[in-house]
């Protein structure tokens, strides 16, 4: 009879389910802006927290502790927070909304919508830190990709499931080729990550080049240079997981990422933080060392048959061998396209600048005459700027030698196969014609 009482008293009351749960809470014991450290929690890396109370309260996630002190780092702006402010775990941000329902949409580092269009509904999950593939899983690239863009279809040939780095300076038109490319790719999906750039960027590269149809098979992540480095490499995270899922769907999807270097600055403010000793150029370890295991997550996979192919851009001011960004970007690519200043300054568009720039599947992909055509066309190109001052200067006389005559002959011919309108779009076919009908004999 009683028993009948409380349950129906309960039921009418609305917390039948009410189970007693601890609540965990720590306290800020040091925060200089970015790094902060609480007593009294016992958290996985990786948890979200809210720090402060009311209107001071801000994010931060947890990168590690040190003598029973949790750190953690701002993922807001700055706060006015106060010695000894509660700090509580919200959850973990382990892993990334992916899937059909993020086409067209534009997400930031935590994967909240900020493009007006409401929140993301019916999304998968994909851990941000990707799912562990075996090598062997692994397919080899052998399809080539069309990405509308005649001097790399035709002289850089791009693969389907390789990873490309686009190494330029500022201001030599890396947002412009990105933008054909994202326009024109023949993929199934491309996931655009737009991370450290200005924010007046991110909304420019939305408005000019990712809109119409473009847009519509689109994704993207964009983490502005003002947000936290934490969100920086969440978002680049978050950009390859969603790559990630479409490719375990089958689908050939496009991850364009810029820039990777600013990724590894993200790497470097944290790992500074943390109190990593720097080495080169200021990098700790820890942030050049992310940069491969970012890089190795996309490729082809032979079980779904689908593929990521990758583009990166990589900023390489001067002529800096020595910059630890690219010379690892380098070396684990499997090719890159280096941009001119000198170009781009004779307005030579996109500034391909072809000596340095290589493909390193391209003779998988390409037929024989395309092959051979693309390597007739290099040695003329060499062969003109080995001897361009003899040339400007007058001091050669036409006829002394041949190979040098045709290079001159060829050279506008050359110059006017890698110039493209930015509007301009030259499918893989119509490149591979054009080379081999131009050079093709040699
Ligand atoms: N295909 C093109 N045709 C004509 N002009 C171009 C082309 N590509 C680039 N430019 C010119 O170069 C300028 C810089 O290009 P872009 O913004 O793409 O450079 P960026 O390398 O992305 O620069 P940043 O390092 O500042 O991001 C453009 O504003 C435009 O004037
Ligand atoms: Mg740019």
């Amino acid at each position: 009879m009683l028993n009948t009482f409380t349950d129906d008293y309960l039921d009418g009351l609305g917390c039948r389910d009410f189970a007693p749960r601890a609540k965990v809470s720590g306290r800020l014991s040091s925060y200089d802006g970015l790094l902060m450290e609480a007593v009294g929690l016992s958290l996985p890396v990786g948890t979200v927290c809210t720090v402060g109370d009311g209107a001071t309260r801000i994010e931060a996630e947890v990168i590690g502790f040190r003598a029973g002190r949790t750190l953690m780092m701002n993922l807001g702006g700055p706060a006015a927070l106060l010695p000894n402010a509660p700090v509580r775990p919200i959850g973990s941000p382990g892993e990334a909304e992916v899937g059909a329902a993020l086409l067209g949409r534009v997400v930031d580092g935590a994967g909240k919508p900020i493009d007006g269009l409401g929140p993301v509904r019916g999304a998968g999950k994909w851990p941000l830190a990707g799912k562990l593939q075996s090598p062997l899983d692994r397919g080899r690239v052998l399809q080539p990709l069309d990405v509308g863009v005649r001097a790399i279809n035709g002289l850089l040939t791009i693969g389907q499931g390789q990873r490309v780095g686009i190494m330029a300076g500022s201001g030599v038109g890396k947002s412009v080729l990105l933008g054909m490319i994202v326009r024109a790719a023949q993929a199934d999906v491309v996931v655009v990550g737009l991370i450290g750039e200005r924010s007046r960027e991110v909304a420019d590269f939305l408005e000019t080049k990712v809109f119409g149809a473009a847009r519509a098979r689109a994704v993207v992540v964009a983490v502005p240079a003002n947000h936290s480095p934490v969100l920086r490499i969440r978002g680049a995270l978050r950009a390859t997981a969603i790559a990630e899922a479409f490719r375990a769907e089958g689908k050939q999807v496009l991850l364009i990422m810029d820039s990777l270097t600013r990724v590894a600055h993200a790497g470097r403010e944290i790992g500074l933080a943390l109190g990593e000793p720097a080495s080169a150029r200021g990098y700790p370890p820890s942030a050049i060392a992310m940069l491969p295991s970012l890089i190795e997550r996309a490729g082809t996979c032979v079980s779904s048959g689908g593929s990521i192919t990758a583009i990166y851009t990589v900023l390489a001011d001067g002529d800096d061998g020595n910059d630890p960004v690219v010379d690892s970007a380098r070396s684990i690519l499997d090719g890159h396209i280096v941009l001119s200043r000198a170009l781009a300054e004779r307005g030579v568009y996109p500034a391909i600048d072809l000596g340095p720039s290589v493909s390193r599947v391209m003779t998988d992909i390409a037929t024989k005459d395309h092959l051979y055509a693309a390597r007739v066309l290099r040695r003329h190109l060499a062969t003109y700027e080995e001897n361009r001052d003899l040339v400007l200067m007058g001091a050669y006389r036409p006829g002394a030698d041949p190979e040098i005559d045709a290079a001159i002959a060829c050279h506008p011919a050359v110059m006017e196969y890698v110039r493209q309108g930015a509007d301009e779009i030259v499918t893989l076919p119509d490149a591979v014609a054009e080379l081999t009908g131009v050079f093709g004999d040699g």
